[in-house]
């Protein structure tokens, strides 16, 4: 088999790439370890930026989006049992955010590409990168036990933060900044009407919890926990009465309560590997990078690199230049750091840290009030959530 590019994943970064490098003519085969089936449950990340909205629909792909996508104008950080809402659309002249579930865009994506009769080939074992220096990069894999070899001009790596493509990266090579956190997030999916409007982001002395939603009758909810802990130990009642607890507010504030019907808990951690590029290897999306989702910015940044990375192979392809797949590590990076940056600082403004560290605690406190009291800090909050453009 042959293609121009090969890509590792079909997550929002894999799919994203395929689309538009379709768009531009330009040839590629995406690998797949796990079912279609799969991919398309999997639940994660809930908040598209705008300009993720817009490219979905300027890839043909925006019409269940269109239909189900719940757009946001703020959100609400609450407090000392008071809420306070950071306005969107008044701090960054009309910008919001929309709230559409990661499997889904995955379902559009797949069915887009399907569609076009180019080719994901789902359930690959044993995948691996080959020849990255060369002229010839390979991805080898077997599809029902047969191996199987795919020559490509470059490599798009997309496999996620437990993939293999980084992996192949001479460790030498390798830059690698991270941070993990004492805490982790217990999530769970409730069969509830929204007992808000908007997001609340809550900091409160037994730790963060979110309130977010799926649609009118399906809601996702967070507490911060220990990452360690088994998602065993935590009974349905448990959760509610932890949630009621951190969101109380003094004019006595209801959470609207149902069944739980899905709950983990996942690890938080910061990450990033310079430089995002090995020879013909490319990474993008969380292969590259990682981000605590206090910041709603993983699935966004992913897209924002394969939006760089087309162009790049575009120009490749169209007009012979290599500058811009040159620069390509250098001109993401940027983008990656602010999205790093603000995580971070979301994660730090509004989870518990050492119970006795009063130091601490007042720090965050200040942090908030200010963030809420001042315009300047309130809209550097708000750009940054809905979205810096594109040219970050
Ligand atoms: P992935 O989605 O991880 O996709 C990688 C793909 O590669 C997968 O399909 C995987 O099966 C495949 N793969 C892995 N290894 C191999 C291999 N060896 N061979 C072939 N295929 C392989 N982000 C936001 O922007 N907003 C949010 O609100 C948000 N909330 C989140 C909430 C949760 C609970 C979690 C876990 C994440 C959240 N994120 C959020 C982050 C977001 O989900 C990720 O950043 C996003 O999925 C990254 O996309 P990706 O394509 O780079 O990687
Ligand atoms: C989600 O809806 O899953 C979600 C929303 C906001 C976040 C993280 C996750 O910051």
């Amino acid at each position: 088999m042959r293609t121009q590019v090969g890509i590792v994943g079909a997550g929002p970064a894999g799919l994203f790439l395929s689309l538009l490098l379709q768009r531009e003519g330009i040839e590629s085969v995406v690998v797949e370890m796990h079912s279609r089936k799969y991919v398309e449950e999997r639940i994660r990340a809930g908040v598209l930026e705008q300009g993720t909205v817009d490219l979905m629909h300027k890839l043909g792909v925006g019409e269940r989006l269109k239909l189900q996508g719940l757009e946001h104008g703020g959100i609400e950080l609450r407090f000392g049992g008071r809420g306070h809402r950071i306005d969107f659309r008044e701090l960054t002249n009309g910008k919001c955010v929309t709230i559409y579930a990661q499997h889904e865009v995955i379902k559009d994506l797949i069915a887009a590409r399907l569609a076009a009769n180019r080719p994901i080939l789902f359930a690959a074992e044993n995948v691996s990168v080959h020849g990255l220096d060369g002229e010839r990069p390979t991805i080898q894999f077997q599809m029902n036990g047969a191996p199987e070899k795919l020559e490509c001009d470059f490599i798009a790596g997309c496999d996620g933060f437990h993939g293999i493509s980084r992996a192949s990266i001479p460790e030498e090579i390798q830059h690698v900044f991270s941070r993990s956190y004492p805490f982790g997030w217990l999530g769970i999916l409730m069969q509830a009407p929204p007992s808000a409007q908007e997001l609340i982001y809550t900091y409160h002395e037994r730790g963060f919890a979110l309130v977010s939603t799926r649609s009118p009758d399906l809601q996702r909810l967070y507490i911060q926990c220990d990452p360690q802990d088994d998602i065993a130990n935590w009974s349905d009642a448990m959760i509610v009465e932890e949630l009621q607890l951190r969101l109380a507010t003094k004019d006595n504030w209801q959470l609207l309560v149902g069944p739980i019907i899905q709950k983990s808990i996942l690890a938080m951690r910061s990450f990033v590997i310079e430089p995002m590029q090995y020879g013909r290897l490319f990474l993008a999306g969380d292969a590259a990078h990682i981000v605590p989702p206090t910041g709603a910015k993983g699935l966004n940044l992913a897209v924002a690199d394969v939006r760089h990375l087309a162009r790049a192979l575009t120009m490749f392809y169209k007009q012979n230049r290599t500058d811009l797949l040159e620069a390509y590590s250098t001109t993401c990076l940027r983008r990656v750091w602010r999205a790093e940056h603000f995580s971070w600082w979301m994660t730090s403004m509004l989870h518990r840290f050492l119970d006795d560290d009063a130091f601490q605690q007042r720090m965050q406190r200040s942090q908030l009030d200010y963030t809420v009291s001042s315009r300047a800090a309130a809209t550097s909050l708000a750009e940054n959530y809905v979205g810096l453009p594109f040219t970050w």
